[in-house]
C-alpha cells in the first residue's frame, strides 16, 4: 500500500511518485487548499489537496485528527517562505492527486502534543494513542535497537539463546512471587520466576557453557519509579569462569552499547568495594558524577558535649558524618529546613549544619546551630573535610544504616538540585559484597540470593558465616543498579551450608531446592554470571525518568494495567475448576478493593 514512510521523504525526492500510509496529525484549510500532517512511525509529511482533485479534496476535507489515510502524490518543494526548517521533512510537500479514507476516528481522549497535561492515568488508559507520540516511538525504537546490539555482541561471543519456563517453582531473588492455580494439580501453584537464575544454572550442569535469555521476570515487590512487577532482564551465565571473565565480557557489552547506539565512548569502569561504597557514598549505588562524599568525624565527636553526636560516636553501630557542599553556604534557612524535612524521610532525625562564612575569623566566621558544642574541635573537622569560605557542611548522628541512607540520598539530591555533576556517564563496579545482611531480630538473609559463593574457605565460612564476603558484583551506572551477578556455589556440600546459614532446614531445601542440590552432584561445573535491568538501561540511555515510559504497555504503581483493566475477577465457574473459594469480600485483606 505504500511506497515509502513519511518521514523518509526528503528534497533529494522531488517529483517522485509516492504513496504513503498514516494517520492525520493535523488538518488545516487555508482557503481552499487543504493541508494535511501525515503522521507514521518514522515522522511527519505535508500533504497539499487542492480543488483541482475534487475526489482528493472531499475526503481531504472530511479527514479529522487520526483518521487513517492513504496518500498518493508527488514530491514537490515548499515554495518559497513556507520551509519548515526544524522539520526533517520542512523542504518539501506531497502534492496529493489521491486520497484515500481507510478509517475514521473517534476523537482522541487527548491531543498528542497536550498529553502532559492529560496525567499518566488517561495515557496509561489509551496506551495505543501515547504509543502514536514521536517521544514514545524513540525510546521503544532504541530498545529494540539496544537488544539488537546485546544479541549481535553475544550471540558472537558464543552465547546460546535458551528460553527458560515461565510456569515454574519459585526461585527467591528477595520479593514475594506471583502465583499461578494449577487445575490438574488441584491445591497446588505455579510460582512465576523473578528471575531464571536456577534454569540457567542447571543449564551450566548440562554442559550449554554459554547461555543468554532476555527473559522476563515477575516480582510482586513495592514499585517505585524504577521498579515493575513485569520487567525485563537481559541474562546470562557461563561454566569455567572467574568473576573478572564476567565483568569484563558484560563490560565490553555495554562499552559497544553504548557506542553503537549513543556514540558514546563510556569511561573506564573502578572497582569499589562495598565497605567502601557504603562509607563514602552512603549507598552499594553510588552515583559518582556527584562529587560529594561522606567523611567520617566519630573520633572527632566522641567528647563533644552534644549527646545527640557524642552518643553514635561512640557506639558500635553509630556513625557521626559530615558532608560538605562547596559553596552552599549560599543555602537559605528554607532550603535548609526542606532538606531536613528530606532527610527525615530516611528515619534521620535531625539535620545539623556549620556554614563557613569567612574561616581565618575562627569559630566568629562560622554560622551554625551547634559550633556551640564544637569550640575545641572546630579546626581539626574544617581541615578533616577540607572546608573553605563559602561552603556548608551537613551532618549526620545516628545508627550507621541511618546516616548512610539519609546522607547518602541527601548527596543525590544536592547533586540534582545544585547542579553539581560533573561527568555525563560514571559507571563502576561494587564488589565484595557480604554475603548475608541481619534484620533488627538479627536473622540473616542473603544479600544477592543463596546460589552466591562466598570468598572465603569453606573452613572460613562454616566458623563465621556472618563475616563472609560473596563473589558477587553489581554494575552501577549514575546511581542504578544496572545489572548484578555472582561466581555460584557449585559444591553441593556448600550449597547445604548457606541454606543452613538462612535457617533453611534441610527438609525445606529438599523440597524447594532438591533438583539443584541433586543437579550440583551430577557433575556440576564452576560457573557465574550476571542479568541487566533491560528497563533500567533503556531508562538511562533515552533519558527517561521512569522505565515506565520504555515500556509499551507498563503496570501502575499499584501493579495494575489501566488499559485492560487487569487484573480482574473470573467467573464462579473458572474459580470451581481450580479448587479455588474466594473469602467473602469483607474478610478479603491486601488493599480491601480486590
Ligand atoms: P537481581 O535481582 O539483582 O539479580 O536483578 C538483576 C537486575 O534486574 C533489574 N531489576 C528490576 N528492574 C525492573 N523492575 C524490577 N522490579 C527489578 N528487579 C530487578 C535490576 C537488577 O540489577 N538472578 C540474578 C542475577 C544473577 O545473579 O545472575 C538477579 O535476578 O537492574
Ligand atoms: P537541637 O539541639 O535538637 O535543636 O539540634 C541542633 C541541630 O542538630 C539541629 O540543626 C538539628 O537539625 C540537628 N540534629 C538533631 N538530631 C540530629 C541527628 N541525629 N543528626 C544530625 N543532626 C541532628
Amino acid at each position: 500500500m505504500r511506497s515509502h514512510y513519511c518521514g523518509q521523504l526528503n528534497e533529494t525526492q522531488v517529483d517522485k511518485e509516492v504513496a504513503l500510509c498514516g494517520w492525520v496529525h493535523r488538518r488545516r484549510d487555508h482557503g481552499g487548499v487543504i493541508f494535511l500532517d501525515l503522521r507514521d512511525r518514522d515522522g511527519i509529511a505535508q500533504i497539499v489537496v487542492d480543488p483541482d482533485t475534487p475526489e482528493a479534496f472531499a475526503n481531504a476535507d472530511r479527514a479529522r485528527n487520526e483518521f487513517v489515510l492513504r496518500i498518493r502524490g508527488r514530491i514537490r518543494l515548499r515554495p518559497d517562505g513556507t520551509q519548515n526548517p526544524n522539520m526533517p521533512t520542512g523542504m518539501i510537500e506531497v502534492l496529493a492527486s489521491d486520497v484515500e479514507v481507510l478509517n475514521t476516528a473517534a476523537t482522541p481522549p487527548f491531543q498528542l502534543d497536550e498529553h502532559g497535561k492529560v496525567g499518566e492515568e488517561i495515557r496509561l488508559k489509551h496506551r495505543y494513542i501515547d504509543l502514536r507520540r514521536p517521544e514514545m516511538i524513540d525510546k521503544l525504537r532504541l530498545r529494540s535497537r539496544i537488544t539488537h546490539s546485546v544479541r549481535a555482541y553475544l550471540e558472537a561471543q558464543g552465547f546460546l539463546d535458551i528460553e527458560t519456563p515461565i510456569l515454574t517453582r519459585a526461585t527467591p531473588e528477595g520479593a514475594r512471587d506471583y502465583l499461578v492455580p494449577s487445575r490438574t494439580h488441584p491445591g497446588e501453584f505455579f510460582a512465576l520466576p523473578q528471575s531464571p537464575q536456577l534454569f540457567k544454572q542447571l543449564l551450566m550442569v548440562s554442559g550449554f557453557d554459554r547461555y543468554y535469555q532476555i527473559a522476563k521476570c515477575f516480582r510482586d515487590e513495592d514499585l517505585r519509579a524504577d521498579r515493575q512487577p513485569e520487567f525485563t532482564q537481559i541474562d546470562l551465565e557461563a561454566s569455567f569462569v572467574e568473576e573478572s571473565d564476567i565483568m569484563s565480557l558484560t563490560e565490553g557489552m555495554i562499552c559497544q552499547l553504548f557506542q553503537e547506539v549513543l556514540d558514546v565512548n563510556l569511561p573506564a569502569f573502578p572497582k569499589m568495594p562495598y565497605s567502601e561504597a557504603m562509607n563514602r557514598y552512603g549507598s552499594d549505588k553510588p552515583d559518582l558524577r556527584i562529587p560529594l562524599e561522606l567523611v567520617d568525624v566519630n573520633d572527632l565527636m566522641r567528647d563533644v558535649d552534644f549527646k545527640v553526636f557524642s552518643g553514635p560516636a561512640k557506639a558500635d553501630d553509630g556513625r557521626v558524618a559530615a558532608l560538605k557542599v562547596t559553596g552552599g553556604a549560599k543555602l537559605s534557612r528554607k532550603d535548609i529546613d526542606a532538606y531536613t524535612d528530606f532527610v527525615n524521610i530516611y528515619g534521620a532525625k535531625g539535620l545539623a549544619w556549620i556554614k563557613v562564612n569567612e574561616r581565618a575569623k575562627g569559630i566568629e566566621g562560622l554560622q551554625s546551630p551547634i559550633v556551640k558544642f564544637m569550640e575545641g574541635i572546630i579546626e581539626p573537622l574544617l581541615d578533616r573535610v577540607g572546608a573553605e569560605d563559602g561552603d556548608i557542611i551537613f551532618f549526620g548522628a545516628d545508627k550507621t544504616r541511618v546516616v548512610n541512607e539519609a546522607l547518602g540520598a541527601l548527596r543525590v539530591k544536592l547533586g540534582e538540585d545544585l547542579d553539581l555533576y560533573t561527568q555525563d556517564w560514571a559507571p563502576l563496579w561494587v564488589v565484595d559484597f557480604p554475603m548475608f545482611e541481619a534484620d533488627d531480630a538479627g536473622r540473616l538473609a542473603a544479600l544477592h540470593h543463596p546460589f552466591t559463593a562466598p570468598s572465603c574457605t569453606p573452613e572460613a565460612f562454616k566458623s563465621e558465616p556472618a563475616k563472609a564476603l560473596s563473589r558477587a558484583y553489581d554494575m552501577v551506572l549514575n546511581g542504578t543498579e544496572l545489572g548484578g551477578g555472582s561466581i555460584r556455589i557449585h559444591d553441593q556440600a556448600m550449597q547445604r551450608a548457606v541454606f543452613e546459614v538462612l535457617g533453611i532446614g534441610e527438609e525445606e531445601a529438599e523440597e524447594k531446592f532438591g533438583f539443584l542440590l541433586d543437579a550440583l552432584r551430577f557433575g556440576a561445573p564452576p560457573h557465574g554470571g550476571l542479568a541487566f535491568g533491560l528497563d533500567r538501561l533503556v531508562m538511562l540511555m533515552s533519558g527517561a525518568k521512569t522505565i515506565r515510559e520504555v515500556i509499551a504497555f507498563p503496570k501502575t504503581q499499584s501493579a495494575a494495567c489501566l488499559m485492560t483493566d487487569a487484573p480482574g475477577e473470573v467467573s464462579a465457574e473458572q474459580l470451581k475448576e481450580l479448587n479455588i473459594r474466594l473469602r467473602p469480600k469483607a474478610q478479603q485483606g491486601g488493599n480491601g478493593e480486590v
